[in-house]
């Protein structure tokens, strides 16, 4: 696991926006997994940027959202529908069909869950996984004791989950119990997973999945095993890192072309 560690959340968002250009620029054609929350609010904001300023074309590109409010149609306010259309797609020139969120709505949870799994494998798997950090350790939502074998499946949020995406809904409005996600081993066989988390809140799981032991407990820990995994956090976010200084170290010292391949040159 690379860990980075900036001074800021904007460099933070930077950073991932960069990765994620950098990846649609050199393969137009790249599959993502992309996640939804306050984290990605400056990733998206930057990939816009650059579909207006220089032309980042996404016509190619195909994309699988993480997960979705079970009992929210794609036309609430508060889904993960609604999120991706205000931050990202209404604002780039995504083909619509070639954009997929999983169906809060749908009738056949089972069904819905490996039909959106095939669909994944039909379009050549995730070349790049995006992933936010939830405060517990999850990822998607798979929350603490989510088998680290896991495939896409309804969940359970947990009651902090809940208490921290109250913000994401209006006074008087409950934060929905379930949610699908995608499981901690479809999210395993992404090619490339990128996980950004800023602020001090983050700083016990980033510990804990950085440095601690591979638990379903905290369920990101389990990207110690990835082959291909980058972690980019802000100095409140590390905090709590005993290798910190070494991970600024690495990443002072990287070899410029090794920079270039993952964010392309400057
Ligand atoms: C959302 C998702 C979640 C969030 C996580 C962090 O699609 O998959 O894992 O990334 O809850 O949320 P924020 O960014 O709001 O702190």
């Amino acid at each position: 696991m690379e860990v980075i560690i900036l001074s800021s959340p904007e460099a933070v968002s930077q950073m991932g926006g960069r990765i994620l250009a950098h990846q649609i620029a050199r393969c137009p054609a790249s599959v993502l997994g992309l996640a939804t929350g306050q984290t990605m609010v400056g990733v998206y904001r930057y990939l816009v940027e650059q579909h207006c300023q220089r032309g980042l074309d996404f016509s190619a590109l195909h994309s699988f959202n993480l997960d979705e409010y079970v009992g929210l149609g794609p036309s609430h306010p508060c889904s993960y529908h609604s999120y991706m259309a205000q931050q990202l797609f209404n604002h780039i020139n995504i083909e619509r069909e070639n954009t997929h969120i999983p169906d809060g709505l749908c009738s056949d949870v089972m069904a819905h869950c490996r039909e959106y799994e095939q669909a994944i494998t039909a379009a050549g798997g995730i070349d790049l996984q995006l992933l936010g950090l939830g405060d517990d350790g999850h990822i998607g939502f798979n929350e603490p004791s989510s088998s680290l074998s896991s495939r896409m499946r309804i969940k359970t949020l947990t009651p902090m989950t809940r208490r921290v995406n109250r913000r994401e809904f209006p006074p008087g409005e409950s934060t929905p119990l379930h949610v699908l996600t995608l499981g901690v081993a479809n999210i395993m066989e992404a090619r490339h997973c990128l996980l950004l988390a800023f602020g001090a809140n983050k700083a016990p799981a980033v510990q804990t999945m950085v440095e601690g032991p591979i638990n379903a407990m905290c369920p990101a820990s389990v990207l110690q095993q990835h082959p291909h995994c980058t972690l980019v956090i802000d100095e409140a976010a590390g905090a709590f890192l005993q290798l910190a200084d070494y991970f600024r170290f690495v990443y002072e010292h990287k070899p410029a072309w090794q920079r270039a391949l993952l964010e392309g040159s400057p």
